[in-house]
């Protein structure tokens, strides 16, 4: 794929105004990964209705990183990036110096501001102003590429939930598409910051999605999750805790829910801190399939089911039960009553 490398604002707007498409937009920080790749093919062959053009952009924002934080080392790897952005099918990779998107410095320029109570844990309680830093350079960045739809990672849920309410207070005109974590063999997440680790550190940081992983098996058979437990294994390997939290999906709050919640840590494992979640569910998911007559549901939600180990309801041949039935019973369709 032939993929237009584009550095100033000038440069972005003039390629934006020469496409006939809409934008799928994927916004990084670079150090391009698998997990990025995934992000960038899946928002290739989104099924838009419309022609799509994908943009990727790399700024490592400063507003995001605490003082002591690893800014300055963050892994910059143009090269290898625009190649894995091109073999991964993106249109365009925006590559601005902090110049271009801050014209005037960082602090003449407008900032947002998280509401409390979605920073108030997981990272957001450890990374004061992390947040703030994200949504400010997200609404920027924005404002500059005017995409359609933004693609982001669930690896960084806080931030997904934070992004997904901000766009939604401010009705921007964009559709946000969460995409799945993606894992190596071992199970741990694709991240970044993953080339910090030594070979020894990676098999140390296994522990992380192992001990998550069996708080979700454990959470479906139905036990209750003891955070101490978890907390104490990961010290165990020699990871240094920062959180392991529950709380609601959606509120970012202390839950007590059994059915559904969201299980997230933080670890450092040498100087890597590391962050991944999983969802703790007491019962199997209920997945609706819907979509026109002759479009393939059954054959996909069939295989679908067998696959995940689910139940497959056939709900239309449920209601073709029920309506055979009071034809057979010679009942009017419109008397309610005598229906039910
Ligand atoms: O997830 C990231 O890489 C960053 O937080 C983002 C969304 C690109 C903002 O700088």
């Amino acid at each position: 794929m032939n993929i237009s490398v584009l550095r100033t604002q000038q440069e972005l707007i003039d390629w934006r105004d020469a496409q006939d498409a809409q934008i799928a937009f994927v916004p990084t920080m670079g150090g391009l990964h698998s997990g990025h790749c995934q992000l960038i093919k899946t928002a290739n062959s989104s099924c838009f209705n419309e022609k799509t053009v994908v943009v990727v952009s790399i700024f490592v924002n400063p507003l995001q990183f605490g003082p002591k934080e690893d800014f300055t080392q963050y892994p910059r790897t143009l090269e290898e990036d625009i190649q894995i952005a091109s073999e991964a099918g993106a249109n365009a990779l925006w590559v601005p110096s902090i110049d271009q998107v801050f014209p005037n410095g960082t602090d003449s320029h407008f900032k947002i501001e998280v509401p409390t109570k979605l920073q108030a844990h997981l990272c957001g309680s450890f990374r004061k102003g992390h947040f703030d830093g994200v949504a400010t350079v997200v609404m920027h960045l924005l404002k500059f590429i005017q995409p359609t739809y933004l693609f982001l990672g669930e690896k960084d849920w806080q931030q997904l939930v934070i992004l997904r309410e901000l766009i939604k207070d401010l009705k921007l005109p964009v559709k946000v598409i969460g995409v799945a974590t993606l894992r190596d063999i071992n199970g741990l997440a694709f991240s970044s910051r993953n080339i910090y680790l030594s070979k020894s550190e990676k098999e140390q940081a296994i522990a992380l999605p192992q001990a998550l992983a069996k708080a979700a098996k454990n959470a479906n058979e139905a036990k209750v999750c003891d955070l101490k437990e978890i907390r104490s294994s990961l010290e165990k390997k020699g990871l240094e805790v920062e959180y392991v939290d529950i709380v609601d999906p959606h509120q970012l709050q202390p839950t007590t829910k059994q059915h559904f919640s969201l299980l997230a840590a933080a670890v450092h494992c040498g100087k890597t801190r590391l962050i991944d979640h999983t969802f703790l569910m007491s019962r199997k998911p209920i997945v609706a399939i819907d979509g026109p007559a002759g479009a393939g549901k059954s054959t996909v939600t069939k295989a679908f089911a067998k696959k995940l180990g689910l139940l497959y309801l056939d709900t239309g041949a449920m209601y073709r039960a029920v309506a055979w039935l009071i034809k057979q019973k010679g009942i009017d369709p419109k008397d309610t009553v005598e229906v039910k």
